[in-house]
């Protein structure tokens, strides 16, 4: 058992951290009071190869491992959620499903653009009326033999990166009467006719990620992008959110880790009853405890990352990993606006937008309810 970083693991933490500090950090207060994820910033993600991380080299993408994705989000959210959720839901949520469903044409024709950095991606499962129910799909998809196309008719909601991605992971209901067996996934591509991208929804945090309604009339798509069999979508889609449920721990770990940083560097400055706050012990001591429930949560984020580098059955992992980040997450922060009292409350420090970020991870990619689910699912408590 090794709980250190490899050097390689260093070397990349290290390079993800300069990067969030040079080109993340300066702009995230901005997107944050604007709620427009800036382009300049987009473009430098694919140029710098941070929208393909894990993807091998064969297809255009870095040929890093799962956890040098990890240590990207969790470098990367620490400084700006809605930057690690856009890199996140394009990475482990859109591209993975092609990844690990499409065929050797599928890979070429649709995740080489959007690891090698032309194109975004993004993964439309929620609908209205089909959010931790996933498998209430009520989006249609319905075989036209004569034009080997699919018509698909439907309206997905909370999708991420939708704003500006070029392709959509749609999942859709092709039989009904099968349940989730009756559920297929497809590439969809934004200039289909009949893609319409609604406007952007507006939210407590993570305000700057583009986040919209879709809605498909009658969107004809060639049978060649439908991934994996006709039934297979909802296993399609489970398996592309236990990946995505480690990035979304390690970005829950950042949001922590970004927000005690920020607190430990303003108790040392603060001065009240005629010292520095810092020296009280309350304070050390709550910095102390956050510290150690961030580490709890990134040692769990590690395991599950590993476990799937390692090919081991590690959606549990991702799911207790989820459960506990996003929890400490949202604790940290708390305390991180505490330790500041009123100066943390303002928005011209990033602990209040911290706070309001780190509510989210709680929800997306799976409530913790929906965490809960899966881990006793797995531990067969029923
Ligand atoms: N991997 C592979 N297969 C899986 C699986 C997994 N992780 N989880 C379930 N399955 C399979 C089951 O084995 C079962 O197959 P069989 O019938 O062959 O046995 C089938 O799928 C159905 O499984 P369940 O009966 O467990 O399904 P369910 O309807 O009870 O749902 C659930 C289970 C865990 C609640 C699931 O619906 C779920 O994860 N819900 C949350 C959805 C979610 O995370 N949504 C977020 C969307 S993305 C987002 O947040 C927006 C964004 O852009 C960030």
């Amino acid at each position: 058992m090794d709980f250190k970083l490899s050097k390689t693991h260093l070397l990349q933490q290290e390079m993800f951290r300069r990067f969030a500090e040079n080109e993340v950090k300066p702009l995230a207060e901005e997107m944050d009071e604007t709620e427009v994820f800036n382009r300049d910033l987009l473009a430098k993600l694919q140029k710098y190869g941070l929208m393909g991380i894990p993807y091998s080299k064969e297809y255009g993408g870095v040929g890093g491992d799962y956890l040098a994705y990890t240590l990207c989000m969790e470098e990367i959210s620490k400084v700006d959620a809605s930057t690690g959720v856009t890199i996140s839901v394009h990475t482990s949520l859109a591209c993975s499903c092609i990844d690990s469903f499409g065929t050797e044409e599928q890979k070429q024709n649709f995740l080489r653009p959007l690891v090698d950095g032309s194109k975004v991606g993004c993964f439309g499962l929620t609908e209205p009326n089909a959010g931790s129910d996933a498998a209430g799909q009520q989006t249609k998809a319905v075989y036209d033999e004569a034009s080997d196309e699919y018509i698909i008719n439907g309206g997905k909601i909370f999708t991420t990166n939708s704003g500006f991605a070029d392709t959509f992971i749609v999942f859709a209901m092709t039989d009904k009467s099968q349940g989730t067996k009756g559920i297929s996934a497809f590439v969809v591509e934004k200039e289909m006719p009949g893609v319409t991208v609604g406007e952007n929804i507006r939210r407590m945090g993570i305000r700057a990620a583009s986040n919209c309604e879709v809605s498909y009339e009658n969107v004809r798509v060639p049978a060649a992008n439908r991934l994996g069999r006709e039934g297979q979508g909802f296993k399609i889609a489970m398996k592309a959110l236990d990946g995505g449920r480690i990035g979304i721990a390690a970005q829950a770990v950042g949001i922590a880790q970004g927000a005690l940083n920020e607190a430990v560097k303003y108790v040392k400055e603060r001065k009240q009853f005629g010292r520095s706050i810092s020296k009280f012990q309350t304070t050390q001591f709550k910095a102390a405890d956050m510290q150690t429930k961030i580490d709890a949560a990134r040692l769990l984020t590690w395991r599950a990352a590993k476990a799937k580098d390692d090919g081991e059955n590690y959606g549990p992992y991702a799911a207790m990993a989820k459960l506990m980040a996003s929890d400490v997450a949202n604790e940290v922060c708390r305390e991180a606006v505490q330790l500041m009292g009123g100066y943390g409350y303002c928005r011209e420090y990033p602990v209040e937008r911290a706070l309001r970020d780190a509510k989210i991870t709680e929800i997306y990619e799976g409530t913790s309810e929906v965490m809960k689910m899966v881990i006793s699912g797995a531990m067969k408590v029923v």
